[in-house]
C-alpha cells in the first residue's frame, strides 16, 4: 500500500477533525515544532512583554540613578524578547503552513481519486461546472483559510492566555481586581457578537458557493455547446443569463463581506471602552505609572488576540462551509467497487453470457429485461435493435458501468463482480461513438491507453487501424499537436485514432458502441477493414445502426424493449421477411 493509499483508508476510517491529520503522518516533527513555536510565541508576546514593561517603566520612573548594566537590561529586554517573538512566530507560520499545505494537498488529490471512482451513473446526474467548483473554488477558499487560519491558531488563543496571566498577575500584585473585571466583561460583551456573526458567516459562505457553482457550471455548459450556440443566435440570451448569474455572485459576497468586516471596528470600540474604564480607575486608585503602563499593555495584548480569533472565525466558517461541500462529495456512495475477495484474474479467453440478466436505471422501468446470451472467444456479435432498446446499456453493464439488478454476467465463468474492476476492464478494449482525444500529439492520443507501447507498436497499430496513412499527411505526422478535444480532426479521424488505441490494447473483448457512425463511404470501408484485423482472436461485440459492418459478424442479437427478440446470422435473420432485423434492414435501405 502506498503513501496515498493509505492516506484515504485512515481518512476513511478516521471520524471527525481528526481524519485530516492522516495526510500529516510523515510531517509530525514539523507539526510539533509548529505547535511549540506558537505557544513559546504565545507566551512572550500576551505574558512576558507586560511583565518587561512593568520591569523596565519601574526602573525608568524610579527616579534614581541606575547602574549601567540595569539600564542596558532595561534597554535589551524589549529587543530580545520582541526577536523571540518575532522567530517563534516565523517559525510557527512556516510549519503550520506547511501543514495546512499538505492536508489541502491530500484532499485535492482525494477529490480527484473519488471523481474516478464515482459511479458513470453519477455524471449523468451532475454537471461538470459542480465538480470543477469543489475541486477547484472551494479547495482555493479552504487554501485561503489554511493559510490565515494556521499563522494565528495556536498563536493567538496562547498570547490572550499570556495577556490574561499577565493582568492576574499585575492585579494579584497590586489589588486591583477591578481592572480584571472590566476585562472580563469587555469580553464577554464582544464574545456575544462575535458567535452570532460566526453562524451568518458559514450561511453566506455556503450560499456563495453555491452561487460560483451556477456560474462555472452555466460556463462549463456554454464551453460544450459553442456551436449549437451560435447555430441557434443564442449568444445574446446567453450573455444576459451569465450576467444575472454574476449579479447573484456579487450580491452573495456582498452579504458574506458584511459580516465578515464589522467584527474588528465592534472589538476595537470596546478595547477602547476596556481601557478607558482603566483609565479612570487607575486615576482613581491611584495606580503607579509603571503599573498602569503594564496594565494598559496587557490589556491592549489581550484585545489584539480576541480581535484575531474574531477574524480567525470568520474565516473558519468560510472555510468549513467549503469543507463540507468537499465532504459532501467525498462522502458518495462509489457503488460499483472491487470485491472484498478478488479472483485473480490475468488475460481472459473472452467467453461472455449474460445469465437471466435484468437491469433499470435507478427507478425507471427496465432497461434489460431476463437477458440470456452467450458469446464465444473469436467470434463477432453484433447487438442491432431500434433506439432505446437497450445496446448500450449491454456493453454498459459488460464492462461493470451498473452492477445488474437481476442475475449475473459471467466471463470465462467468473462473475464479473467477484473480479477487481481494474482486472476486468484490462481485459476489454472499448470504442465509443465520439472517442475523446486528449490535448497532445497523435502519438501521445494513440498511446494513451497502453502508455508503455513503442513507437514502432504505435505505427503499427495505426496502420492496421487505417489511420497511418491521414497522420502522416498531417504537417508534423505523429508528432502534430491534435488540439483540444481534438477539435482538428474529423469524427471519422477519431474514430481510426480510437481503434488505433484498441489495437496497442490489446483485449480479448472489444466493444464498438456506433464507432462507426461518423464516417463516410469510403473512410467506412478503411475502418471497416480495419476492425476486421482487429477482431481477429478475440470476442467481439458491435453496436451498430450500419448493415454494411454485417459482413464482419457471425451472430446478431436483436434487441426490442430491453428483450432478447431474434437471434441468428445475419443472413439467416435478412431471410425471415417477418423478422425484426428484416424490418430494420428495410427502412435503412429506405424500402420501407
Ligand atoms: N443513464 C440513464 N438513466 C436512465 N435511463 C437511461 C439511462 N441511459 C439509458 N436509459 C434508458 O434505458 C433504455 C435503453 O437505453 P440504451 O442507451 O441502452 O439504448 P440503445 O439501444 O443504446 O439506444 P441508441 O440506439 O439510441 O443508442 C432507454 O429507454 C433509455 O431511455
Ligand atoms: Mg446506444
Amino acid at each position: 500500500m502506498n503513501f496515498w493509499e493509505k492516506c484515504r483508508k485512515n481518512f476513511h476510517n478516521r471520524a471527525g477533525f481528526w481524519k485530516y491529520f492522516s495526510f500529516l503522518k510523515d510531517s509530525k516533527l514539523k507539526f510539533l515544532l509548529a505547535i511549540v513555536a506558537g505557544v513559546l510565541y504565545g507566551v512572550s508576546s500576551g505574558f512576558c512583554i507586560p511583565v518587561i514593561l512593568k520591569f523596565s517603566s519601574e526602573k525608568v520612573f524610579s527616579q534614581v540613578d541606575l547602574p549601567l548594566y540595569t539600564l542596558l537590561i532595561v534597554s535589551i529586554a524589549p529587543v530580545i524578547a520582541m526577536t523571540l517573538r518575532a522567530t517563534f512566530s516565523i517559525i510557527n507560520a512556516y510549519y503550520l503552513g506547511f501543514c495546512g499545505q499538505k492536508i489541502l494537498q491530500g484532499l485535492r488529490v482525494m477529490i480527484f481519486d473519488k471523481i474516478q471512482r464515482l459511479p458513470v451513473e453519477y455524471f449523468k446526474k451532475t454537471e461538470p461546472g459542480a465538480l470543477i467548483t469543489r475541486s477547484l473554488s472551494d479547495t482555493a477558499i479552504l487554501q485561503e483559510t489554511i493559510i490565515s487560519v494556521s499563522q494565528e491558531i495556536i498563536k493567538q488563543p496562547i498570547a490572550l492566555l499570556g495577556a490574561i496571566g499577565a493582568l492576574v498577575f499585575l492585579c494579584y500584585k497590586h489589588s486591583n481586581v477591578i481592572i480584571l473585571l472590566i476585562f472580563f466583561l469587555a469580553v464577554a460583551l464582544v464574545v456575544f457578537p462575535i458567535k452570532a456573526i460566526g453562524k451568518k458567516m458559514q450561511e453566506k459562505a455556503m450560499g456563495l458557493q453555491q452561487t460560483t457553482e451556477g456560474i462555472t457550471t452555466k460556463l462549463a455548459h456554454n464551453l460544450s455547446a459553442v456551436q449549437e450556440i451560435r447555430a441557434f443566435a443564442m449568444e445574446e440570451s446567453e450573455v444576459s443569463l451569465y450576467r444575472s448569474m454574476c449579479g447573484n455572485v456579487m450580491s452573495s459576497v456582498m452579504k458574506s463581506l458584511k459580516y465578515s468586516i464589522i467584527v474588528s471596528p465592534i472589538i476595537e470600540i470596546v478595547a477602547s471602552v476596556g481601557i478607558g474604564f482603566a483609565m479612570f480607575f487607575s486615576y482613581k486608585m491611584q495606580i503607579q505609572p509603571a503599573v498602569f503602563i503594564a496594565l494598559t499593555g496587557a490589556l491592549y495584548l489581550s484585545y489584539e488576540p480576541i480581535k484575531k480569533i474574531a477574524e480567525l472565525n470568520n474565516r473558519l466558517k468560510a472555510g468549513s462551509a467549503s469543507l463540507s461541500r468537499i465532504e459532501e462529495l467525498l462522502n458518495i456512495p462509489e457503488k460499483i467497487y472491487d470485491p472484498a475477495n478478488p479472483m485473480p484474474v490475468g488475460r481472459l479467453v473472452g467467453n461472455i453470457t449474460f445469465g437471466n440478466v435484468s437491469f433499470s436505471y435507478g427507478e425507471s422501468e427496465k432497461a434489460l429485461c431476463d437477458i440470456v446470451v452467450q458469446m464465444e472467444h473469436g467470434k463477432t456479435y453484433a447487438l442491432v435493435g431500434s433506439s432505446g432498446a437497450g445496446k448500450t446499456t449491454m456493453a454498459n453493464l459488460i464492462l461493470r458501468f451498473y452492477d445488474v439488478t437481476a442475475g449475473a454476467i459471467k466471463i470465462d465463468g467468473i462473475d464479473i463482480r467477484n473480479m477487481r474492476l481494474k482486472d476486468l476492464r484490462k481485459n476489454i478494449s472499448y470504442v465509443p461513438q465520439s472517442p475523446t482525444l486528449i490535448n497532445g500529439t497523435m502519438c501521445d492520443n494513440i498511446k494513451w491507453s497502453a502508455p508503455d507501447a513503442s513507437f514502432e507498436q504505435v505505427i503499427e497499430a495505426s496502420k492496421k487501424a487505417y489511420a497511418h496513412k491521414f497522420i502522416l499527411n498531417l504537417e508534423n505526422g505523429y508528432d502534430t499537436m491534435v488540439g483540444e478535444g481534438g477539435a482538428r480532426l474529423s469524427g471519422g479521424q477519431k474514430q481510426r485514432i480510437a481503434i488505433a488505441r484498441a489495437f496497442l490494447r490489446d483485449a480479448p473483448i472489444l466493444i464498438f458502441d456506433e464507432a462507426t457512425s461518423a464516417l463516410d463511404a469510403n473512410s467506412e470501408r478503411e475502418v471497416h477493414i480495419g476492425i476486421e484485423n482487429l477482431t481477429k482472436n478475440r470476442t467481439t461485440i458491435l453496436i451498430s445502426h450500419r448493415f454494411t459492418m454485417m459482413s464482419i459478424v457471425d451472430v446478431v442479437f436483436v434487441l426490442d424493449q430491453g428483450k432478447i427478440a431474434e437471434v441468428g446470422s445475419p443472413e439467416e435473420l435478412l431471410h425471415q421477411t417477418d423478422s425484426i432485423y428484416y424490418s430494420l434492414y428495410q427502412k435503412q435501405q429506405g424500402l420501407k
